[in-house]
C-alpha cells in the first residue's frame, strides 16, 4: 500500500521537489517553544487547494489524486497557462473521525508563492480552487521518517495531551497534517501534526 504511493508520488512530484531546501516555505511566527511542541501564529494566506475523502489519507489513492490535482495547477492547467513555482509544506485539513471504517473529508493545499499572493492564478479544473486561509494560531509538533495516517494520529494524540496539559484550548474536531518533503528526501524529512487553538 505504501510502496505504490510512494512510488506514484515519485513519478509525480520529483522534477519539482527535488531540492527542498530552495523551495518557498508558508511563513509563520514561532510564538513560543515547548518541549515537545510549538506555538505559532500562521497569518492570512492564500492556498490552492483540492477536497477529497478517504479511509487511509495518506495511504491511499487519493492522495495522489488530489495531488496531482494540484501539481497539474501550479504545472500550468490554469487560465493564464502559466508555470508556479512548488512551495512546502503541503497541508492536509482533515475531518476526524472515531470510527476507522469511515472516509475523512480532508482538504489538499499548496501554498501559494508570495510573489502571487496578492492575485493568485485561478485554477482551470472545477475541483482546484483558491482558499483564503484566514491567520490561526496552532499548537504543531514535528517528526521525521515517511509518514502514515497513524503516524500523524499518533503525533497528534501526544501534541493533544502536551498542550491540553499545558492549558490550552484546542479545536480537535480537525486538524492539519502538513508535509515538507519529496519522496526522494530519505534523512531528516519533515513531517507536522497541527491543531488550531480556539480563539477566546
Ligand atoms: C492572468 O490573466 C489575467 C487575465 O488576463 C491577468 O489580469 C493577470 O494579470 C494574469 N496574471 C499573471 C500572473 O500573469
Amino acid at each position: 500500500m505504501f510502496a505504490h504511493i510512494f512510488l506514484a508520488s515519485i513519478l509525480i512530484i520529483s522534477p519539482v521537489l527535488g531540492q527542498n531546501d530552495d523551495i518557498e516555505v508558508a511563513p509563520y511566527e514561532v510564538v513560543e517553544t515547548k518541549a515537545s511542541y510549538e506555538v505559532r501564529d500562521y497569518p492570512a494566506r492564500k492556498w490552492v487547494s483540492t477536497d477529497n475523502a478517504a479511509k487511509d489519507i495518506h495511504g491511499g489513492i487519493e492522495h495522489s489524486v488530489s495531488f496531482d490535482r494540484l501539481f497539474q495547477y501550479i504545472s500550468g492547467n490554469n487560465v493564464n497557462n502559466t508555470k508556479i513555482d512548488m512551495t512546502s509544506p503541503v497541508t492536509f485539513f482533515i475531518q476526524r473521525s472515531d470510527d476507522p471504517e469511515a472516509e475523512q473529508e480532508f482538504t489538499m493545499s499548496f501554498y501559494i508563492p508570495a510573489v502571487h499572493q496578492d492575485d493568485p492564478i485561478q485554477p482551470q479544473a472545477e475541483n482546484v480552487y483558491i482558499e483564503d486561509r484566514a491567520g490561526f494560531r496552532v499548537v504543531a509538533t514535528e517528526f521525521g521518517g515517511f509518514a502514515s495516517s497513524e503516524d500523524f494520529e499518533m503525533a497528534a494524540q501526544d501534541l493533544y495531551e502536551s498542550a491540553t496539559a499545558d492549558g490550552f484550548d484546542l479545536i480537535t474536531e480537525t486538524y492539519y497534517n502538513a508535509g515538507y518533503d519529496s519522496p526522494y528526501t530519505i534523512f531528516n524529512r519533515r513531517n507536522e501534526a497541527w491543531f488550531v487553538v480556539r480563539a477566546v
